[in-house]
């Protein structure tokens, strides 16, 4: 089930049987010379929408722009800075909360925003804590490379040039969901240096193309349907024991 596509009656009766969401969040930034812009928050959009449909839980809107700083020197990029994305996530998750959701699963897709979500999440609790009163609702991050079982699938398929940005996997994902956006693209050296992430000027001089580590040309829809897969079905066991209060 899908938020934007849902009226507010269905979101009030889902509210009778659920307080649970999930949210996907992700980022717009450059993937390599293959690899889609939207990719970080188009990975977790699509696991989450496939597991929300086939399960029935909530899926939110994708917040789909964060921590981006590092690659604001190739064009598309866009990021947030750390103190505006917290206030953001302040305000998306008071909006959740007011309508009485108290378990927010963030699905994420981008391990630059990891920090910044968990600060968000500490500022979002800190007016309880600091009252003495139980926060009245749980939040909880989860990246999707992470999920059961999705490592493995990925080392599988990928076993050289996986690579830590614009890996074969992620772009696999995004292949899976859009195959009339697949770039080939020849990339020299095949396999992309690894390195240090600064500022936007650093990064590119040290990945001139945008890749660290990886060999994305590797990218296929079998392998990304695969990879879907595998995280569907973990993305539900895992949604269920938080909506359950079990982890
Ligand atoms: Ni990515």
């Amino acid at each position: 089930m899908q938020l934007s596509t849902a009226s507010w009656p269905e979101i009030e009766a889902y509210l009778s049987r659920s307080r649970g969401i999930v949210i996907p969040i992700g980022s717009h930034e450059q993937h390599g010379p293959n690899g889609l812009i939207g990719t970080d928050a188009i990975c977790p959009e699509v696991i989450a929408q496939e597991a929300g449909d086939e399960d029935g839980f909530l899926v939110g809107p994708t917040f789909n722009v964060g921590q981006a700083q590092h690659h604001m020197a190739f064009p598309g990029s866009v990021t947030l800075r750390p103190s505006t994305m917290i206030a953001a996530l302040q305000d998306w998750i008071s909006s959740f909360t007011r309508h009485g959701f108290t378990r927010l699963y963030f699905f994420n897709g981008h391990g630059g925003n990891i920090a910044t979500i968990n600060a968000a999440f500490s500022e979002a609790y800190a007016p309880w804590s600091l009252r003495g009163e139980p926060a009245p609702f749980a939040c909880k991050l989860v990246n999707w490379w992470e999920l059961r079982g999705v490592g493995e699938v990925c080392k599988r398929r990928f076993p050289v040039g996986e690579g830590s940005h614009a890996t074969a996997s992620e772009v696999s994902v995004t292949y899976y969901k859009y195959p009339g956006f697949q770039k080939r693209v020849s990339m020299d050296p095949k396999i992309a240096p690894n390195g240090p992430i600064r500022d936007a000027a650093d990064y590119r001089a040290r990945f001139p193309d945008g890749r660290i580590g990886s060999d994305p040309s590797q990218a296929t829809v079998a392998a990304g349907a695969e990879i879907v897969g595998v995280a569907r079905a973990a993305l539900i066991a895992d949604v269920h024991r938080f909506f359950d209060d079990a982890g």
